[in-house]
């Protein structure tokens, strides 16, 4: 709650903080800032500075010795007007300021050291989660200050503090469960094993910062939690925790899940990675030594079809036993749309799962075009929206390219920046159609790689993305020039016309490729539509 004294103070920082050059945070700064100012990193109250990454990653420790298992770190492009600054204003994604950074240390990043970026990174972030910068970018470090608390993101009011959740849960031992991916049978069963051994509480942590595993939408794992958590005892606790992925080293990932779960008041954290830790035990290495917390590997489970739970595969008589799900089984079972087996989830997480992510039949899906000018774009595309509305089954929006330039996009021209912005518009307006379960078809030259990687990146959120490469040859383009639009390019009268003075980057990562010299009218919208239904986008009526 907001005192008079922190308003009246809030109202004479205003005018200071109006003054001073702003970051508008990515989802990732967005949950460390989050972290650093609700206490959840202690003792950091700050990005980190060199010394301490340095320190962190060769020792894992803070400069000043304190076990640390993973960089927090802030970097901005170098570009950027905060990059020089001494005080920024540091904003959520809907620019209200929400802390002030006074810059310690600025330093640009030049090492490419490290591997590619994750890429389940969230889009626009600039750390790489190892802790090595991208070169370009410079690292800004010292304390923040908050100036109000943040309020963006879903579930706010299960958002408790650390100290309100230690107050929650109390003194006794509480056994915490950090998760990017809904919790089934198995990790229930796990909970219920280990807290009944504890006698903990059981404190649920759905990770919600980065894409969740299944479902995407981290509210969407908050729920799966929050439904799980009915088939545990009762005074469970679900507290969404916005700790964005910590890279691609396991160990690093489940200290930092350690370490944020302790400040949260738990004693001890579950983990179902195999390797954590050592079976039912806490783990003795040395780096394990060092976690704020416990952390105790599940070991190996299986269901038990004699005595119909989870247990340890150990105590179960050879024979008997029924193994998980594989990686990806899940996905691919609600792709299609079918039954959640009874021995996985409970129906409450079944049924939360099959909402957050409905068979493709009724999903949200962007049949996204791309080729050059004359290409036969826009010919497969009517063709394509005009084969579903006479189906009838799905809803469809058509985004063509030349249309959308009338109103959409009306004004823009064709320089990078504009085609991109263009890009950007119909990959906006194409997720809201997905959002909502529709079809949008698309089909603008978008000749840029990373406009389309931005556009698959935006769907993919709420739906399915394909993208289709109308390749004909430009000479063939060139040769049908319906609009005379080539004859006036050669002649100089327009300028940076792709193709012919202006880039187009061929697609490496198209679902389809059509070369409409080689295939009829008819024969491009049928591959379009097998597409759709080979992959379940479209129930195949004509089978059974
Ligand atoms: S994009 O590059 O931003 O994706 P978009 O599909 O919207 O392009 O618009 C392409 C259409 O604009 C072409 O089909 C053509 O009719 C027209 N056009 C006009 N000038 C250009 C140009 N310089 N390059 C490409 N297309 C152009």
């Amino acid at each position: 709650m907001t005192t008079e004294v922190e308003r009246e103070a809030a109202a004479e920082l205003t005018a200071d903080i109006a003054a001073l050059p702003a970051w508008t945070l990515d989802e990732g700064q967005l949950g460390d800032l989050e972290l650093l100012l609700s206490g959840a990193f202690a003792p950091l109250t700050g990005f980190m500075g060199s010394a301490d990454v340095a320190s962190v990653r060769d020792r894992g420790t803070l400069a000043d010795g304190t076990p640390w298992p993973a960089p927090v770190t802030l970097d901005v492009p170098g570009h950027a007007a905060v990059a020089s600054a001494a005080r920024i204003v540091l904003n959520d994604p809907e620019h209200t300021p929400l802390a002030v950074l006074d810059i310690t240390e600025s330093a640009p990043c030049l090492t490419a050291e490290a591997g590619p970026l994750d890429p389940a990174g969230a889009p626009g972030r600039h750390t790489r989660p190892d802790g090595d910068g991208e070169p370009g970018t410079v690292r800004l470090s010292g304390p923040v200050t908050s100036l109000r608390p943040p309020e963006h993101g879903p579930f706010r009011n299960l958002r408790l503090s650390p100290v309100q959740a230690r107050a929650e849960v109390g003194d006794g031992p509480v056994l915490a469960f950090a998760t990017r991916r809904p919790l089934t049978w198995r990790q229930i069963g796990q909970l219920r094993h280990f807290a009944g051994q504890l006698r903990a509480r059981i404190l649920l942590l759905p990770l919600v910062s980065g894409p969740a595993e299944v479902v995407v939408r981290p509210e969407a794992l908050v729920r799966t939690v929050q439904a799980a958590a009915r088939s545990l005892p009762p005074g469970t606790l679900v507290v969404p925790v916005p700790l964005a992925p910590r890279g691609s080293v396991p160990a690093r990932e489940t200290a930092t899940r350690a370490l944020v779960a302790a400040a949260y008041g738990a004693t001890h954290l579950l983990t179902d990675e195999p390797g954590a830790g050592r079976d039912g035990q806490a783990p003795e290495s040395a780096a394990a030594a060092q976690q704020p917390v416990p952390v105790l590997s599940a070991g190996e489970w299986a269901y038990d079809r004699a005595a119909e739970v989870w247990r340890p595969l150990a105590l179960i008589e050879p024979g008997t036993e029924r193994t998980d799900l594989a990686r990806g089984e899940l996905e691919d079972l609600l792709d299609r749309g079918e039954e959640v087996p009874a021995w996985f989830a409970p129906a409450a997480v079944a049924e939360e799962l099959r909402r957050a992510r409905p068979p493709r039949g009724e999903r949200g899906v962007v049949v996204f075009f791309t080729g050059l000018s004359g290409s036969g774009k826009s010919t497969i595309a009517r063709g394509l929206r005009d084969a579903l509305a006479e189906r009838g089954d799905r809803t469809v929006s058509l985004l063509d390219g030349d249309l959308v330039r009338q109103l959409l996009s009306a004004g823009l021209s064709f320089s990078r920046a504009d085609r991109d912005m263009n890009i950007a518009r119909i990959g906006y307006a194409a997720t809201e159609v997905a959002r909502h379960g529709g079809v949008a078809i698309c089909a603008p030259i978008a000749p840029f790689a990373d406009a389309r990687a931005r556009a698959r990146r935006m769907v993919s959120e709420v739906g399915d993305f394909l993208l289709i490469h109308v390749a004909t040859p430009v000479e063939v383009c060139e040769a049908r020039d319906r609009k005379g639009l080539y004859a006036k390019a050669r002649a100089g009268l327009i300028d940076h016309f792709t193709g012919i003075s202006d880039p187009y980057e061929l697609p490496t990562d198209a679902e389809l490729t059509i070369d409409t010299s080689a295939v009829s009218r008819q024969q491009a919208v049928d591959m379009v539509l097998s597409l759709l239904t080979k992959g379940g986008w479209l129930t195949d009526d004509t089978a059974g």
